[in-house]
């Protein structure tokens, strides 16, 4: 596995350094597979990306109908709630580009359960990548406690082996949320870790500087490149 650090000026330069690279790999995945797949992260930092992916030139570059989208993870929420990273993505970026309603496949959490609903994910997934074909990128976001997707401290989650989707209760934020579990996302080809503001500064020090392996982000793989978009704020204490 390679490890790619870049450190940008600014957020808005992260971003649309990570849509240059979203558009150069969709182009060669397709070319060459026929088809992208790729898991989009939640909470704040993706947005500014969903707004330039929105805009030209990457809204008429991209080859939309060959591209599926999937989610990292998920509130366990109805799709039309705030909180929703769904909603999120859809209003930013799929309401405004001619996105196929059905590569974009959401997280299900209208099920009986959590755990029922991770388990119809991962049946998704299974249905429409190629068998054995993993995903050609994940996205993911960093929290200040060392959380990634929805892969949070001290919960059930961590300890997933087998499973690609799991239903995760998160103690601390006395909720459930769906995520995709350590092997689906180190199974992927890249995984693009977008980490922008000193909020964060502390924690990625920790992991990539310190090697600290209590922080869940740290535990994350990639088949052929684990790439850190990082600006200014968020790498100001990283030595190397
Ligand atoms: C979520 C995310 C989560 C997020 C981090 C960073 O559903 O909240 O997937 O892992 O990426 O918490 O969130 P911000 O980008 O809002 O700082």
């Amino acid at each position: 596995m390679k490890r790619d650090i870049q450190i940008f000026t600014d957020a808005e330069t992260l971003a649309k350094a990570a849509a240059d690279f979203f558009v150069e790999l969709s182009q060669q995945c397709i070319r060459e597979k026929g088809h992208f797949y790729v898991a989009l992260s939640g909470g704040s930092t993706p947005k500014r990306l969903f707004r330039i992916l929105a805009k030209e030139p990457y809204r008429s570059t991209i080859d939309w109908a060959s591209c599926y989208f999937f989610f990292g993870d998920e509130r366990y929420v109805p799709h039309d709630h705030d909180d929703s990273n769904y909603k999120t993505a859809k209003e930013l970026l799929f309401d405004k580009v001619q996105c196929p309603t059905e590569n974009v496949l959401a997280v299900p959490t209208n099920g009986e359960t959590a755990q029922a609903d991770a388990e119809l994910y991962e049946r998704t997934i299974n249905q429409t990548l190629e068998a054995d074909r993993p995903f050609d990128l994940v996205f993911l976001g960093l929290g200040p406690d060392g959380h990634t997707a929805s892969l949070f401290p001290g919960t059930t989650a961590l300890d997933e082996k087998q499973k690609k989707v799991v239903a995760n209760y998160v103690e601390k934020l006395e909720t459930w949320r769906i995520t995709f579990s350590y092997p689906l996302i180190n199974a992927a080809s890249h995984v693009m870790f977008l980490v922008e503001g000193e909020g964060k500064a502390d924690v990625l020090k920790e992991i990539i500087d310190d090697d600290n392996d209590n922080h869940p982000a740290h535990n994350i793989q990639a088949k052929h490149t684990l790439h850190w978009y990082l600006d200014g704020q968020a790498a100001r204490q990283l030595k190397q």
